[in-house]
Order: structure tokens, then sequence, then C-alpha cells
């Protein structure tokens, strides 16, 4: 049985008090939610502290956006998974196409940072995905099968997470075809030794799409970004039918 995880990426949103009161409106709706699924909260590292101690005994587990290759070190700006541990965060994001796009991420670094999130004792959450560009020239397959290729070069499949965003889905309201995702989520699965890697889409999902999208076969869940800002809206879509 492949694990279904639940996941928002709150990015540069939320203060510590903001994520409080997140926790007030959002926790109550979880009463009814099934247990055959995992719920987590990727917040921004100053968040993560102040959501832990709320969050303990709870069911809703912690995840950062980011973790350092080195447990310590003169790396200005970096957060280490020593750090992140002390948090009780379980799950870290690494690759996230912003990162890559923005912040200089390489497939060798999300290489390293993937190795020391499993050293630490947590589990990556590993995005790929292609730009518009990339699939309106037919290069889907390729490039995808290019990150996985050398972003998981040593990295151990049984505590791994893979999310499928495709860059032109994220943040437009443009959700990649539920079926089209299922398409390319079966390939990334193809290319693993592991085949119960649990395996996301994330992309402009929504309480209004979360249905169609989690009846696909090979999609295990979901990673949400702006929905997942707003308590009704991401229970909605924990909630999942
Ligand atoms: P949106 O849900 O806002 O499109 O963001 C998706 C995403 O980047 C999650 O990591």
């Amino acid at each position: 049985m492949r694990k279904i995880v639940i996941a928002g990426n709150w990015k540069m949103y939320k203060t510590q008090a903001e994520s409080l009161e997140f926790l007030q409106g959002f926790m109550n709706h979880l009463n009814e939610t099934p247990d055959d699924r995992e719920i987590l909260l990727c917040a921004p590292f100053t968040a993560l502290g102040a959501l832990s101690k709320n969050l303990h005994g709870s069911r809703i587990k912690i995840g950062a956006q980011n973790i350092h290759w080195e447990s310590a070190g003169a790396y200005t700006g970096e957060i280490s998974g020593v750090m992140l541990k002390e948090l009780g965060v379980r799950y870290v994001i690494v690759g996230h196409s912003e990162r890559r796009q923005y912040f200089g991420e390489t497939d060798e670094t999300v290489n390293l940072r993937l190795k020391a999130a499993q050293q630490h004792g947590l589990t990556p959450i590993l995005c790929v995905g292609e730009t518009g560009d990339q699939r309106s020239q037919g290069e889907t397959e390729t490039v995808i099968t290019q990150q996985l290729k050398r972003d998981l070069v040593e990295v151990d499949q049984d505590n791994l997470v893979i999310a499928y965003e495709p860059i032109w889905a994220i943040g437009t309201g443009d959700t990649c075809e539920a079926i089209e995702a299922n398409r390319v989520i079966s390939l990334i699965r193809n290319q693993l030794t592991n085949p119960n890697v649990p395996i996301q889409y994330g992309g402009s999902v929504k309480p209004g799409n979360i249905d169609e999208i989690m009846a696909q076969p090979e999609i295990d869940g979901a990673l949400v970004g702006g929905a997942s800002l707003e308590p009704s809206d991401f229970a909605r879509i924990v909630n999942f039918q």
C-alpha cells in the first residue's frame, strides 16, 4: 500500500502569529478526516518552532522548505538538518522549482540536500517538473527523466516522497489535467527502484479539483501552495473524497 500525503507548502507566507491563527481555523475540520492520509504543513523556518509546540500530539506533521547538506558550518543564511530535527520537523521540500529558478538550485545541490535530509532522519519531498516551453516542445519526459536520474543518485527510495509539479501549473490556476498528471506520475514511477514511493501532484490544486486528482490511480497526494493558506480550503483538500 502506498502512503497518501497531502502537504501544504506555505512558501514565504505566514508569520508565527498567522500560523497559529491558521491552526485554530484548521484543526476542527479534521475530526472526520480518514486515517489513511498523512497531513503535512511545510511552513517558513521562522514558524516551525511555534507550529511544532502547538501540534504536539496531533496527527499533523511539520515540514520545512529547504535544508543545507552540512550539519553546521560557515553557510550564512542556511539551515541544517540538526536544526530542523530539534524543532520536531519530519519532512522537507527539496528542489522546488522556485528554488531552482530564483536561487540557483541545481540537480547536484538537490542531490546533496536529499541525502542530508535522509541522514538526519527527515523525509525529503523531491519536486520535479517541466516548464511550459519544455512541454510545448515535447520535452516533458526527457526533462523529468534527467532530473530524476541526477537528483536521486545514492538516495534511499524507502524514505522519499516525490512531487510532480509542472511549472506552468504553479500559481497560475492552470491545473494539469488529472489524467495527464496521472500519466506523467506513472512515468516517474517506472523510473524508480521502489514502486511504493508516494508521488504527489502539485500545481493549482484547489477544493474544486482535488477529488478528481485523487481519483487517479497513480497519484498519492498533493503538494498545495495557495489553497493551503486558507484553513477551510486546505481542510476541504485534506478531506478529499
Ligand atoms: P499552487 O498550489 O499555488 O499552484 O503552488 C503549487 C506549489 O508550488 C506547491 O509546492
